[in-house]
């Protein structure tokens, strides 16, 4: 088996002859590779024809993944080990979905036992919430992973929900967003989710405190108990807001932000889908963690996701990834798959601290198919930049949102996206500007219908190559550390934005300017609210 340097210098030398080849070429050379290059696992068919990719680059690839010991350290992650190093952390989010039953012990506690115990809390809640009837909306209060994953699957299984029952995510510090969700609701029917892992988010304990002043407004001090619940590592804080313990879902620091939907962080999805669809969700990013864990690199799907996505980025230039899923109920998935890859990817060190000498994180963008194709596919078609797409849908529409016609339109469109793509125009009439070239590459994720385990085990499959693509760039994929620094400054300046007339800004000179814009802005000589500022000189 070759070592890591001499997997990555075959990688770099194949490169250099496959990348110029064009997927025409590829499949006439190989009509079978439709037939060979795609996988099916967990309700899923992933067709990876359409990449610009030869069996040998497969091959190699996957000698890489040996060479960084991939499955080794899968294993470990699944063991529990400290994969996240520099926070001294198991990366444990599997444990969530593991059935009840199993046993997994970690510093001498089974943690499936302990997942279970809440999960059969957080069911016993959904329930007594869904039969007392007296609550019809839930209000997510959480940000960053303790928004979009939940977010993400309420959305794409909303057809599911109870009737008269709806959750609504509250994530942003603009009191814009908090706002105009309690516009319409009536605080006695109203249930919060205080969902932060730490309990010490800005933008969460802001909202936090702004919806327990509306309900206290409206029913009084008493209210809180029975309208306000929390899902957190950090039970000292949740007492010393006024949650009653009781109404405490915990987690524990092994799960990582944005993994954590899987958890209690998941409770508003349970209460609005109920307890049933949850433990579906379950199910099937638990089908998606045995294959993971089981089948070898060449099998494996989201290793052969990462592999596609190390093989654009360190070899064929790409800086983007898109996720365009045709699927309006997964209109939220690009923007959790930004946190889930960006925050987990975006790294410049390896493990040891030592600079990265390879590119990492891609960045990840994208919206629903077919309005995307009537944004930004001219670039995507024609453009210079190149940009592998994951295209993904279902072959049927969900109950009740299926006006006929709709779907089959929905579903062409996306074939007939991957067929543009890979193979362009070429017909040599053309003019220039009309010229397809093709060669775009792909990935076509199908499954049958956007139900609770194909939701569970797509959403799984990211979470793996994430991991994956950790491994091979020997990176924290479970640390965010970039996120601190930015945070801090903020506290900082909130005050000085308030403060006095002029407590000494010892910023730089271009943040200490437009802090006294704003207070400038803000004090009695600011202009009126029915005039828009002048511009600044
Ligand atoms: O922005 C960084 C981050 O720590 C994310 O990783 C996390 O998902 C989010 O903030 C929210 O954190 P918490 O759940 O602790 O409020």
């Amino acid at each position: 088996m070759p070592g890591v340097d001499a997997a990555r210098q075959a990688l770099a030398a194949h490169a250099r002859e496959v990348g110029p080849r064009h997927l025409r070429e590829l499949f006439a050379a190989d009509p079978g590779r439709a037939e060979r290059m795609h996988l099916e696992v967990a309700g899923w068919y992933c067709d990876f024809s359409k990449h610009r990719v030869t069996p040998e680059t497969m091959r190699l690839l996957a000698a890489l993944a040996r060479a960084r010991s991939l499955p080794e350290r899968v294993a470990a992650m699944f063991r529990g080990e400290r994969v996240n190093v520099t926070e001294d952390r198991a990366a444990l989010h599997v444990a969530l979905r593991m059935p009840k039953g199993r046993s997994l012990v970690v510093d001498g506690v089974d943690v499936v036992a302990q997942v279970h115990e809440v999960l059969d809390r957080v069911e016993a809640f959904a329930a007594r919430v869904r039969s007392q009837a007296r609550i019809t909306d839930v209000v997510n209060l959480g940000i960053g992973g303790s928004d979009l994953g939940p977010a993400t699957v309420y959305e794409a299984l909303r057809a599911y929900a109870a009737p008269g029952l709806r959750a609504h995510f509250v994530a942003n510090v603009d009191g814009a967003a908090l706002a105009s969700v309690l516009r319409g609701l009536d605080p006695a029917r109203t249930l919060f989710v205080v969902a932060s892992k730490t309990f010490t988010t800005v933008e969460t304990m802001t909202n936090a405190r702004t919806a327990r002043a509306w309900v206290v407004d409206a029913l009084g001090a008493d209210a809180v108990t029975d309208h306000f619940v929390a899902v957190s590592t950090n039970r000292e804080a949740v007492a010393q807001f006024g949650i009653d313990p009781a109404n405490v879902f915990e987690f524990w620091d092994w799960v990582g932000g944005r993994f954590s939907l899987w958890s209690a962080i998941g409770l508003a999805v349970a209460v609005v889908l109920g307890p049933e669809r949850f433990r579906e969700l379950l199910a099937g990013a638990h089908e998606m963690d045995e294959h993971f864990r089981g089948a070898p690199p060449e099998e494996n799907l989201p290793v052969t996701m990462a592999l596609l996505s190390y093989w654009y980025r360190e070899h064929l230039g790409a800086q983007s990834h898109a996720v365009v899923p045709y699927a309006q109920v997964l209109e939220r998935l690009p923007a959790h798959l930004q946190q889930l890859e960006m925050e987990s990817l975006g790294k410049r060190v390896r493990l040891d601290g030592t600079p990265v000498d390879t590119e990492t994180g891609a960045v990840v963008w994208g919206s629903p198919g077919t309005n995307a194709q009537h944004a930004y596919f001219q670039l995507l078609h024609q453009g210079t930049a190149l940009v592998p797409v994951d295209l993904i849908g279902f072959a049927r529409a969900q109950p009740g949102l299926d006006p006929p016609g709709h779907h089959d339109l929905l579903v062409a469109n996306l074939l007939a996206q991957a067929e543009a793509l890979a193979f362009g125009t070429d017909d040599p009439a053309l003019p220039p500007h009309r010229v397809m070239p093709g060669n775009r590459p792909t990935t076509t994720l199908l499954a049958e219908r956007c139900t609770p385990r194909a939701v569970g085990a797509l959403l799984a499959a990211y979470e793996h190559k994430v991991a994956a693509l950790g491994i091979l760039w020997d990176v924290d994929a479970f640390d965010q550390w970039g996120v601190e620094l930015g945070k801090r400054l903020a506290s900082g300046i909130a005050g000085e934005l308030t403060a006095g007339d002029e407590p000494a800004l010892a910023h730089d000179p271009s943040t200490n300017a437009l802090i006294r814009l704003v207070r400038g802005y803000r004090s009695s000589r600011a202009p009126s609210a029915s005039r828009p500022p002048d511009p600044p000189r």
